[in-house]
């Protein structure tokens, strides 16, 4: 068998925004996606539900005994002839560890391609609100490694006399061994400094501090919770005051799960500042079961409730080779369902109600009448993380959602749907909102009521 290709892409930071117009197309075309630890639950979402997806690579530190070749999992499903993705945090060559993946790669006969995403450091200062290199203030930037400072102590003695902005990659931990190195070779210890963890994502937590005082932050809990920190030294950190645009959106730090089916009111709230997270897909599968088809055979009047009904009829009565010549039924229904049947050459009146003897047939299991559709969810492959709102609009997606806890892990359940908001209602179980007109700004006032209730 020829081996399959894989596809070394960046993922970007954190925010799904930032993913590049290739990352996502090959979300859809290859066959697996195998990602790293950093990649956010907001950009795995996103990719489709019945893709494989496998956790490989490495965190933090984990000691030099790892041999960074690529990881076996993915060699082994490239030689079985797959597409694989393999999604990076931020931008695949830059302290990667690409290059020793690529040789393994070709190491074992396998072709690759890499797709560049935007590296932490371009998304912590855009999202934190200062530049890298600012007029009159720094008119270079250097990237460099935290992780092994004995390697690179040739350049810290250029990098102490240069007066333009540092950014260190996986440098936090040892912070203040850097910072003293820094002033020891001549670097100003007022030189101001930023620490950003999970930059660009929901989390994202800005610290600044002084050279000479990087001290003072090390036990702050930026350092704690796991999170990828990066650490930003330069005169063009004292801008945030002044130019940070993000803090002041109304769900700047919120994450929200939005159904799948509602995607432009999910740009609405990306656009105020939230972090969206796509929902499970749902897939609806139109038709009736032996016996209510019984029922349906059995009756000469049908009155149908909407499109999906009349999608389970057309479905059921193709399964039993019915012409539609011969159809036994007076059938009417709304407009939707006419407007359906009506393409096929079938046309009915259009009744708003059900007549009164009519059977109803019907596609949720809401309302009365034969059921026609069902909801096939499926459940997503990684934990959702911490969403601060899980809006929910399916009663197969809420069903999921209450018995898998350890997937989904969420402050407030919502729904747009009254008949939801009655069985969370029922339930006892935080919020309900049913209005959808307005939505964001619904939410928003929900995220300022959980800031009293922490307050
Ligand atoms: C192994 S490097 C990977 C860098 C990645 N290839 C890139 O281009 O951003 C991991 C380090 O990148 C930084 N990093 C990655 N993602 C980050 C994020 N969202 N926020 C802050 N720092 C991040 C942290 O310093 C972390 O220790």
């Amino acid at each position: 068998m020829n081996p399959g290709k894989v596809f070394l892409v960046g993922a970007g930071p954190g925010d799904p925004g930032l993913l590049t117009w290739r990352a996502i197309k090959l979300m859809s075309s290859c066959d697996v996606v195998c990602y790293d630890l950093l990649v956010s639950p907001a950009i795995l979402s996103l990719v489709p539900a019945e893709k494989e997806m496998m956790p490989v690579g490495y965190r933090g530190y984990c000691g030099s005994s790892i041999e960074y070749g690529m990881h076996p999992d993915v060699v082994a499903e490239a030689l079985a002839g797959k597409t694989v993705l393999r999604l990076k945090s931020g931008d695949p060559f830059i302290f990667g560890r690409a290059t020793e993946e690529c040789r393994s790669l070709s190491h074992h006969g396998i072709d690759y391609e890499i797709v560049p995403g935007i590296t932490s450091a371009l998304g912590a200062a855009a999202y934190a609100g200062f530049p890298l290199t600012s007029n009159g203030m720094a008119s270079d930037v250097t990237f460099v490694s935290g992780h092994r400072p004995s390697k690179t102590l040739t350049s810290w003695a250029s990098m102490g006399k240069s007066s333009g902005t540092l950014v260190l990659y996986m440098g936090a931990k040892k912070l203040a061994l850097h910072a003293a190195k820094l002033i020891a070779e001549g670097r100003d210890p007022d030189t101001p400094v930023a620490l950003v963890s999970s930059a660009t994502s929901y989390k994202q937590k800005l610290l600044t501090t002084t050279l000479g005082k990087v001290d003072e932050v090390m036990d702050a809990d930026i350092h704690s919770d796991g999170s990828p920190v990066l650490v930003i030294m330069g005169q063009v950190v004292e801008l945030s005051s002044e130019l940070d645009w993000r803090s002041k959106l109304l769900l700047a730090g919120r994450s929200v799960m939005v159904p799948s089916q509602h995607e432009e009111m999910a740009e609405t709230l990306r656009v105020i500042g939230a972090e969206v997270i796509r929902g499970p897909g749902v897939e609806m599968e139109c038709g009736f079961n032996p016996f209510d088809w019984n029922r349906i055979m059995a009756s000469t009047t049908l009155w149908l409730a909407d499109e999906d009904a009349a999608k389970a009829l057309m479905a059921t009565a193709g399964e039993h080779k019915m012409d539609i010549r011969l159809w036994p039924w007076q059938i009417s229904g709304k407009r939707s369902a006419q407007c359906y049947l009506a393409r096929y050459g079938i046309f009915i009146d259009e009744n708003e109600e059900a007549p009164g003897s009519s059977l109803s047939l019907v596609s949720s299991e809401q309302d009365a009448g034969l059921c026609g559709c069902q909801l096939n969810v499926t459940a997503p492959k990684f934990s959702m993380g911490q969403l601060d709102i899980c809006w929910v609009d399916d009663s197969a997606v809420m069903e999921m959602i209450l018995a898998r806890p350890d997937l989904f892990n969420w402050r407030y359940l919502v729904t747009t749907r009254p008949e939801l908001a009655q069985v969370l209602r029922q339930q006892g179980i935080a919020h309900h909102l049913v209005a959808f007109d307005d939505i964001g700004q619904q939410l928003s006032m929900l995220t300022v009521e959980q800031n009293r209730h922490v307050a």
